[in-house]
């Protein structure tokens, strides 16, 4: 494998990164991007909080649209990284540029571009409401923050040995969710069960996350992921589906622009109200709008063959019919 190639610093602080025919710089406001047909800029702000969540999901499911010319998509094992690949004007004029490369090296490169580019105060995970800027000379660094913990239960949250529930201790109550109730439920197992039945309050727990737009996995049944999350202002990234992805809003409101997936053409608009169920199609790209915190239910299907059987037809790319 080769090594992260990073530059020593530049006026602004901060290291220049490259991979492949890509390369990385950030100033006080911008991050740019340059690969050999273009260039482009995008607002720091909006390039961290994207880069974030690419390195905590680990390039997730299908797509990650850092905005509408750059972006990822995942091949489970190696990662295109491109550069107006579901653009049409990009396409159309033959500006557009995508490397493939194995996971470990742009996994290592982004992780050491979103360290360095991180100032201190600043968490990319955070509502803007509550962190600090990302922007200026380079002051600092947030490493506690752009490495923390992301809850993955390999059963359920709650259950002996798996993840913990949050209390007091671990993490405060939000802001946005003073008034939901922190009781937990009894469970009277049979004796010999007691590894084995399990109940949590998933209101209060995620009454106490710290991060927004950060679906993290709370319960696991073969390839079914409950990822529950919290959400406030503007989803980061331009979530490109290769499969189909369920949505219950949990409390309060999210509006969806939901787009076509290659040419970013508009598909529908979305306002999911607390209670409301919808579920986003494997071809299109969504980017989410919440202008209260709120908790979105994020249903994922984990399976390996799911992309395979929608790309040759064998499944369809939408979940149900009536
Ligand atoms: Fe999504």
């Amino acid at each position: 494998m080769t090594a992260v190639e990073a530059s020593t610093a530049t006026s602004a602080g901060y290291q220049d990164f490259t991979l492949g025919a890509f390369h990385f710089r950030r100033d006080e406001f911008f991050a740019h991007v340059t690969w050999p047909t273009g260039q482009h800029m995008l607002s720091i702000d909006t390039f961290l909080r994207a880069l974030q969540r690419d390195v905590a999901w680990d390039f997730f499911y299908g797509t990650v649209n850092f905005d509408a010319v750059f972006g990822t998509v995942n091949h489970y094992g190696t990662v295109d990284m491109f550069a107006g690949r579901f653009n049409e004007a990009y396409r159309k004029a033959e500006l557009d540029h995508t490397e493939n490369f194995e996971t470990p090296l742009i996994r290592d490169t982004f992780k050491a571009m979103l360290d360095n580019w991180t100032n201190e105060g600043f968490d990319p995970f955070a509502s803007p409401a509550e962190t600090d800027k990302p922007f200026g000379m380079k002051h600092g660094s947030n490493t506690s923050a752009v490495t923390r913990h992301r809850v993955t239960a390999s059963r359920m949250v709650s259950v002996p040995g798996d993840e913990p529930i949050r209390t007091d201790a671990t993490h405060s109550i939000n802001r946005m969710f003073a008034d939901v109730t922190q009781d937990e439920p009894e469970v009277h197992a049979e004796a010999g069960f007691e590894a084995e039945v399990a109940a949590f309050n998933l209101y209060a727990y995620l009454s106490r996350s710290d991060v927004t737009w950060n679906p993290s996995v709370v319960s696991q049944c073969k390839a079914s992921l409950y990822c529950p999350t919290t959400e406030e202002y503007i989803l980061p990234v331009i979530h490109g589906n290769d499969r189909v992805e369920w949505f219950v809003q949990l409390s309060d409101e999210i509006v969806w622009d939901v787009q076509d997936r290659d040419t970013g053409s508009p598909r529908a608009k979305v306002t999911m109200k607390a209670g409301d169920v919808a579920a986003m199609p494997g071809d299109i790209r969504h980017q989410g709008y919440s202008p209260k915190r709120s908790m979105l239910l994020v249903w994922e299907n984990a399976s390996n063959d799911v992309v395979e059987l929608i790309r040759t037809g064998k499944a369809p790319t939408y979940p149900v019919e009536f």
